[in-house]
């Protein structure tokens, strides 16, 4: 990419992309970073405070479902790139209201596509859109094998139906208007400003309040997790060196039972929270399995390995330990995001 360019990040008030926005700030202060964040539940500006004055950053309040707004957007900054991690992320939300997951990730993505081949495509010379997607898309796996860039779409849920919609419409708009474009599909990310809806933080945020830590079905499900810091330094090794018009997985080579993995948890909570051991076990309750639970996702990262030479760089054991040290120093970020509408969300979703 070259200096100066103006480059749209989108969701980057949210877990994974406020991770992104800051790596990219501060790494390449020759590029204009635009974060565009319509601040829903699961934004944050809290999470961007370390770089909310730097001079190559600016943060626009927006949402990517208003065509009009997005491609005055556009005119004003003709941006050169755009990394697009802006959608609705959680499958139990996406379980009782699809439609908002068809409009921001679905319809806000065609948005976004539009404007950026109206401004280039008389010249996507130099050009890029980077799609950012998850390996839901791939549905669910047995008890053996991995999702390769070859496994056929299989989606289950709302969500993973609208990311892989969203991700069709890219490539047919590399297809048809040869719209230069690279995608990434990911596997569970965790660590720091993860919003606690998902697993690893609402667990967390449970154990400290003592509260019941509630395992879907039996817990045998399996995920494949990724620290997120890991995940940025994917996107940015793609973002600068991966080939157009490719795919890449991103994995963590770290697959592990839910159960298996809320019990290191709960080891790990108990020791740094001075709790005897046990303590935080007994928390945990089996509830009503989600429906069309996917039983294991598993990555074959073999592609970008080779190719970009990326591997995560902590075990799981450190990562974790990671996270779980930034949510206990970072309480009042956990207060603030879990007043007001999550207790509604909590009392609706599990109970
Ligand atoms: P998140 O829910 O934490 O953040 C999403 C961000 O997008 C929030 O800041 C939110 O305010 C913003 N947003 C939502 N709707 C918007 C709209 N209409 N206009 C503008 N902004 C809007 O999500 P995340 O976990 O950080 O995921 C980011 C991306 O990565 C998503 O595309 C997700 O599908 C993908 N992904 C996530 C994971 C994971 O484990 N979390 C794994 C693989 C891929
Ligand atoms: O695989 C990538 C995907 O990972 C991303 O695309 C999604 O945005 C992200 O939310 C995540 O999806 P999951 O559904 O796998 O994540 P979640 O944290 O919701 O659940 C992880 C596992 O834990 C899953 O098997 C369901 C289970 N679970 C989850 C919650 C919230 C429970 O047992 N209890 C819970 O309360």
């Amino acid at each position: 990419m070259r200096d100066n360019a103006a480059i749209l990040i989108t969701g980057g008030a949210g877990f994974i992309g406020c991770h992104v926005v800051k790596r990219f700030v501060k790494n390449y202060p020759q590029y204009k970073i635009i974060n565009l964040d319509a601040l829903t539940y699961a934004g944050n500006l809290e999470n961007l405070i370390e770089i909310e004055d730097a001079d190559n950053y600016q943060f626009v309040k927006g949402d990517i479902n208003d065509a009009a707004f997005i491609d005055e957007l556009f005119d004003t900054h003709k941006f050169e790139a755009v990394i697009h991690l802006a959608a609705e992320s959680h499958v139990d939300r996406s379980i009782t209201d699809p439609l908002a997951f068809v409009r921001t990730n679905v319809m806000g993505t065609l948005n976004l596509l539009n404007a950026f081949k109206r401004i280039w495509e008389n010249d996507f010379e130099g050009k890029l859109f980077y799609h950012i997607s998850t390996d839901e898309v791939y549905g669910t796996l047995g008890e053996t094998g991995l999702f390769t860039e070859e496994t056929s779409y299989a989606p289950n849920s709302p969500y993973s139906a609208s990311k892989a919609s969203s991700d069709h419409f890219v490539r047919a708009y590399g297809e048809t208007y040869k719209m230069p474009f690279v995608m990434s599909n990911c596997s569970n990310n965790y660590g720091p400003n993860q919003f606690p809806e998902k697993l690893i933080p609402l667990f967390i945020n449970n154990i400290i309040h003592n509260k019941p830590l509630p395992v879907y079905g039996d817990g045998n499900y399996t995920r494949d997790w990724l620290y997120v810091i890991d995940h940025a330094a994917a996107i940015d090794l793609i973002f600068h060196n991966g080939r157009k018009g490719e795919t890449y997985n991103i994995g963590g080579f770290n697959e592990w039972k839910n159960i298996d993995l809320v019990k290191l948890l709960c080891k790990q909570m108990d020791e740094k929270l001075g709790r005897d051991p046990g303590t935080s076990e007994d928390l945990i309750t089996y509830v009503k399995d989600r429906p069309g639970h996917d039983l294991r996702y598993a990555i074959d990262a073999a592609k970008i390995n080779e190719e970009l030479g990326w591997e995560p760089s902590v075990t799981f054991e450190q990562g974790l330990k990671l996270t779980i040290d930034w949510y206990l120093e970072n309480r009042e970020w956990l207060e603030h995001v879990t007043s007001g509408d999550y207790q509604n969300y909590y009392k609706k979703q599990y109970n």
